[in-house]
């Protein structure tokens, strides 16, 4: 099982479209999906999972889509945050929250306060948020406390201040939707994701659809730069370890 699963949750719109609807309410029953994915993870053991509900480029969309998006953020958090709780969900933002309505800010903090000690699932939603948003924070929050070293940081000095340094690094990525690319998604940590495009839009992404892509992920091999014999021969280690065998035996 991925121990950390990031969505990028695409073809709200498309999905309304095709039934003759307004976006707004494919952004409405993507939310159905949302809470499937949160059941979903609970049920298979997974700890975290990401979502991207508002890019840093969204507030290019019309005026009128981006505040129906805020006001059901808003209505959703209200009427959600009692049930995540209640489910073991520990809820986190990540984004910049500065151009957000003070009250939807308050909610989100007092969401965050109230699951902070949850462990069952933790639930990240990426709220205006951008990787390249993300990088730069972390550079200007490292350079703000430690103005002597810089020129020498090295990539353990940043991680700390990337706004998820709290949850491990993406096993599983999944877009739906159908479009093969990161949207400036979480650029940093995404290095040795593995990625999974499905063309199912985001209200019809179920947990039918999510096994479908474990499957696919529990198929790869993940080398992070290794070759596969390699692999192999750590694999054989820890076989031998875990059975108490020795490795080699003696003739
Ligand atoms: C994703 O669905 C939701 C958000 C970006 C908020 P879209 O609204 O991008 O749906 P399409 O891509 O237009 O179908
Ligand atoms: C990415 O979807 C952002 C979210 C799902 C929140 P978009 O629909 O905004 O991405 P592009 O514009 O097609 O790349
Ligand atoms: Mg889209």
């Amino acid at each position: 099982m991925p121990r950390h699963v990031a969505i990028i949750m695409d073809g709200n719109g498309r999905w309304a479209k095709k039934r003759h609807l307004p976006r707004a309410a494919g952004h409405k029953k993507g939310v159905d999906s949302v809470r499937a994915m949160v059941g979903a993870c609970i049920g298979r053991g997974i700890e975290y999972l990401t979502i991207f509900a508002f890019s840093s480029e969204n507030w290019r969309r019309p005026e009128e889509e981006v505040s129906f998006l805020m006001g059901l953020f808003n209505s959703v958090l209200e009427r959600e945050i009692g049930r995540l709780h209640k489910n073991g969900v520990r809820l986190k933002l990540i984004g910049d929250l500065s151009r957000f309505e003070p009250r939807l800010v308050e909610l989100i903090r007092h969401g965050e306060a109230l699951t902070a000690d949850n462990r069952k699932l933790t639930l990240t939603v990426a709220a205006n948020y951008g990787g390249r948003w993300d990088i730069m924070q972390a550079v200007n929050a490292l350079c703000r406390e430690h103005p002597q070293q810089a020129g020498q940081f090295t990539e353990q000095d940043l991680a700390p201040y990337l706004a998820m340094a709290y949850a491990p690094e993406p096993d599983l990525f999944i877009r739906t939707g159908g479009e093969q690319r990161v949207s400036n998604f979480l650029l940093w940590q995404l290095a040795y994701t593995e990625f999974y495009f499905t063309d199912k839009l985001w209200p019809e992404f179920n947990a039918q659809a999510l096994d479908a892509a474990i499957v696919s992920y529990r198929s790869r091999e993940r080398r992070f730069g290794r070759t596969s014999e390699q692999l192999m021969a750590t694999a054989d280690v820890i076989a031998a370890k875990a059975a108490d065998k020795p490795l080699v035996q003696n003739a």
